[in-house]
């Protein structure tokens, strides 16, 4: 188990030594460039970073700080899982067998299930019951080596439920060693509703639910999935630009099942990330890259509804940064398991490893608005590691073991250990 660390105090200070690689996915040159230094340490102070090189080189006035030997393990920065749908009710295992049997998703969806399925069954639980299922979560997250998460809202869809999926949020955060980061995606569907239509739920998220959340600082961010049968590009910038004048910041679920348009449509609103992007164009690649939009690759999802995934290359090619996350969710890509979705992101998106790491690390963190506090073993930053038993990073995404953590920690402190 692991103990909330609340605030940050002297006693989360030492040395981190005997690290046969560390991958220290520091910024400068291309994503592939991971930065590594062999037979490394890390030295850190109040929970940050304070020094970073080969072991033999560290200056003497570390010599008073507690040792801990990562054994020779391989060192990362702790993993950021930077687009999830964390809090929901329900499980969706019976649209998994529809789809493999023929049934499409945007079928389902029609038929009342999907997104919708999973909205009455989150309305169903309550926030204590919530809370305990991303509490369980987070403690299998610890497990994977990821030190942070973004968590969207979506399954409430009415001004109550979304708020009701905030607090879990927020609660969740207050209870956990992980940055928890939350992201409001009102606008996932159109929630069913005989007395508000279509214009009438998007006015109550402009008027009502914005407001609110932007009051008692609920969100940082806020989504919105532009697709057939979820919302058009018009509505994105409208219901963005009003949560802007909040100080919400725009991200954006697009071009996952056709092109909507979405690189364009990011560049546009000037969004954080842009997500999914299967079907994105050269001309949205062209965009997004002169606007500075992150991607974030999601092979859950390309794999889980049987889609064509995601062409990294072409991003990376045009010098678009691309992060990888797990899009965890009970219905297009139910796992948490974010190393899983990185060696995919290999092998369906054609990432190097090196890359798919920094994607997972740096680049996700920058997808959340925080690659100046972790992402990267920098000095300065919060000392978030994982130590994984690998000897290298191609090797682990290669040969890929259930789990290669062998210790997580956050802020100085090991948060989890392998019995
Ligand atoms: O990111 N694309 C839209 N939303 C989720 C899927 C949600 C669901 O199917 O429940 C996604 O893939
Ligand atoms: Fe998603």
């Amino acid at each position: 188990m692991w103990l909330k660390q609340r605030g940050v105090s002297l006693l989360n200070s030492g040395v981190l030594h005997h690290i046969g690689l560390l991958a220290t996915c520091a910024g400068g040159g291309s994503q592939a460039h991971i930065h590594p230094i062999l037979n490394a340490a890390v030295a850190f102070a109040s929970g940050r970073i304070v020094w970073v090189g080969e072991e033999k080189q560290i200056p003497s006035r570390y010599s008073n700080l507690e040792r801990t030997s990562a054994g020779g393990r391989t060192v990362i920065p702790g993993l950021v899982d930077c687009h999830t749908h964390l809090a929901f009710g329900g499980w969706r295992a019976d649209e998994f067998r529809m789809r493999i049997e023929g049934k499409g998703y945007l079928d389902i969806a029609a038929a009342g299930g999907g997104i919708r399925k999973t909205m009455r069954q989150t309305r169903m639980a309550t926030e204590e019951a919530l809370l305990e299922h991303c509490l369980g979560y987070a403690q299998k997250y610890l497990q994977l080596g990821v030190t942070a998460i973004e968590c969207k809202t979506g399954y409430g869809l009415s001004l109550e439920e979304e708020l009701k999926l905030l607090r879990v949020y927020r609660k969740l955060s207050h209870k956990v060693p992980l940055d928890v980061v939350s992201t409001l995606l009102a606008a996932h569907v159109v929630p069913p509703d005989d007395k508000c239509n279509r214009d009438c739920y998007i006015k109550m998220i402009c008027e009502e639910l914005i407001p609110r959340v932007a009051e008692e600082g609920l969100a940082d961010f806020n989504d919105i999935f532009v697709e057939q049968g979820a919302y058009t590009a018009e509505e994105a910038e409208h219901i963005l630009g009003v949560g802007l004048t909040f100080g919400l910041i725009p991200k954006l679920h697009v071009d996952q099942l056709s092109d909507g348009g979405g690189g364009e449509l990011a560049a546009r609103v000037g969004a954080v990330s842009a997500d999914h992007l299967e079907y994105t164009s050269p001309e949205g690649i062209a965009a997004m890259a002169a606007s500075g939009v992150t991607a974030v690759c999601l092979p859950f999802a390309s794999l889980y509804l049987n889609q064509p995934p995601m062409q990294a290359r072409a991003f990376l090619d045009a010098g678009v940064g691309v992060a990888v996350a797990t899009d965890f969710n009970p219905g297009s890509a139910p796992s948490y398991d974010l190393p899983l979705a990185m060696m995919l992101a290999c092998t369906m998106s054609r990432m190097t490893p090196a890359e798919s790491l920094k994607g997972a690390t740096l680049l996700a963190a920058k997808a959340i608005g925080k690659d100046h506090e972790y992402g990267s073993i920098e000095v300065g930053k919060r000392a978030n590691f994982a130590e994984l038993q690998v000897p290298d990073v191609d090797h682990w995404l290669y040969h890929f073991e259930s789990n290669s953590c062998a210790k997580t920690w956050i802020d100085g402190v090991a948060v989890y250990q392998q019995n």
